[in-house]
């Protein structure tokens, strides 16, 4: 039966939807920090960890430490975007559902090796969008995150994951 919701956030995007999912699933949510001491070792969790650089981060972790049921990354891209490139990137087997989440993205907010790497990517990335002329709205959408920042964290992003939720997962709730 499904203990809990355990996720990996640098900048809080992740742990926002972790929170929603909470409350939507009436699990209980944990940092992959905290859980190692509230779950017992092998439980089924949903593990939500933001994307860098086409990984799951703390999935490794998290796959160690419990039976992750779902996960679920939360990157810069669009929600569902990516699915097939983190199954590979993070060796996730075909049996355990993935999903993406839009986040969102702070340049502010991120320090060191990160925020290093994020400056050299809207510099160039963000530069190579900007000079694009037939720009997608997703393109657009990118371009506006890389250059100012902010939020796209929603309820309905996690749309897909609720429904599998809601399709076979055991709930808390129902056990006894
Ligand atoms: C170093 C670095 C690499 C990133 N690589 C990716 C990536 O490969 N794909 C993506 O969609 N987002 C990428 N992002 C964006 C983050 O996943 C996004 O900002 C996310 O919402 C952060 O979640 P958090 O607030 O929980 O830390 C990267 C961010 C950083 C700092």
């Amino acid at each position: 039966m499904l203990r809990a919701i355990v996720y990996t956030s640098n900048t809080g995007y992740t742990e926002e939807y972790a929170k929603l999912l909470g409350e939507e699933t009436r699990l209980p949510v944990y940092s992959l920090a905290d859980a190692g001491k509230r779950l017992e070792p092998g439980s089924e969790i949903i593990y939500l960890g933001w994307i860098m650089a086409g990984t799951v981060k703390g999935y490794p972790k998290a796959a160690k430490l419990f039976r992750v049921s779902a996960v679920c990354g939360v990157g810069m891209g669009k929600t569902g975007s990516q699915i097939s490139e983190l199954r590979k990137a993070n060796n996730i087997p075909e049996s355990l559902p993935v999903f993406t989440a839009q986040g969102g993205f702070s340049l502010g907010k991120l320090r060191g090796v990160y925020w290093l790497m994020m400056k050299l990517m809207s510099m160039t990335v963000g530069k190579n969008l900007a000079a694009k002329t037939d720009r997608t709205p997703d393109e657009n959408d990118m371009l506006e995150l890389m250059q100012s920042g902010g939020s796209r964290v929603k309820r309905e992003n996690l749309k897909a994951l609720l429904e599998w939720y809601g399709s076979g997962a055991e709930k808390p709730n129902e056990a006894v």
